[in-house]
């Protein structure tokens, strides 16, 4: 028997999964993701969902790779069974937006986990960190990465070397987050952001996302082309014409999702 360390709860067409390890502040363990990564894959195959909320408690969204599980741990133990890769992995693989709603600390895995999420709201109480260089490590699950594609390589630079934590207005400044909220308003705003996803057309969402995804991640002449050709594609889906005639026609689209 495995120990649930997450909840889920779907609202129409929106998924929320809340982490839910409170006496570790939610620390993330393999089995912790494994529940997560299952819970979304099953989400992601589900038609009847359109977009995810990924969200912990007020105090903390995560606050790290579970350092008590790790301290043991030698290179051959972490390198033999690829620690990080798999199901930890697996996330950035979901094809249906995740909304990360961070109230509290996203510290270590935590912040790299809200980046693995398409983008991040926040709460006004949200901390936001790196703080591995001070356990002897680095970040190992896309800190080095994605931070500094995000915020600079100054700002990502001074987060991981002097572990130095920032708040949410500073990541809000610094393009980390998307919005900032009333820490009692987070997931409500999360959960309002994802029921709009979800209402438009699944096909252009995901197209959408891989598109923003490549920009992310490639080079210029290669992600413009993949936009291109995904937003070609798209005029082979019903839901281009509902919805181009819709507009013509002064009325509100009907997707179908095809
Ligand atoms: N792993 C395991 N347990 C953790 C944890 C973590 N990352 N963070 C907090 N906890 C546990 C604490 O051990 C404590 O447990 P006990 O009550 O059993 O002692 C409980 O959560 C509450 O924590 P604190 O008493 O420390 O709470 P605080 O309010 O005084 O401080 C904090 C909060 C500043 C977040 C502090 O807990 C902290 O610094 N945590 C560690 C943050 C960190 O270093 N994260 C990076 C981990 S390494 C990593 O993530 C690698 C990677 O790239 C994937």
């Amino acid at each position: 028997m495995t120990t649930p360390m997450m909840k889920t709860e779907v609202r129409g067409r929106v998924a929320i999964l809340t982490i839910d390890r409170p006496k570790a502040l939610n620390a993330l363990n393999n089995e912790l993701i494994t529940q997560l990564a299952d819970a979304m894959r099953a989400f992601d195959a589900d038609d009847n969902i359109g977009a995810m909320v990924l969200a912990g408690s007020e105090k903390a969204f995560a606050a790290g790779a579970d350092i008590g599980a790790m301290q043991g741990w030698s290179y051959m133990d972490v390198y033999k069974a690829d620690y990080l890769g798999g199901d930890w992995e697996a996330i950035k693989r979901i094809r249906k937006p995740i909304i990360a709603a961070v109230a509290g600390y996203a510290l270590g895995g935590g912040c790299e986990l809200a980046m693995t999420c398409d983008f991040i709201i926040a709460a006004d109480n949200a901390k936001f960190g790196q703080p591995e260089i001070k356990l002897g490590v680095i970040p190992g699950y896309g800190g080095t990465q994605r931070l500094p594609r995000a915020i600079s390589k100054a700002k990502a630079m001074d987060l991981i070397l002097t572990a130095r934590m920032m708040d949410a207005e500073e990541a809000e400044r610094a393009g980390l987050v998307s919005r900032v909220v009333p820490t009692d308003r987070v997931l409500d705003e999360a959960i309002e952001a994802a029921t709009v996803i979800a209402s438009m057309s699944l096909p252009s969402v995901i197209m959408a996302k891989e598109c923003v995804n490549m920009a992310y991640e490639g080079s210029l002449n290669d992600t413009l082309m993949f936009e291109r050709r995904n937003f070609h594609a798209l005029f082979s889906t019903e839901d281009q014409k509902e919805g181009m005639s819709a507009f013509v026609e002064k009325r509100k689209p009907d997707f179908q999702h095809k």
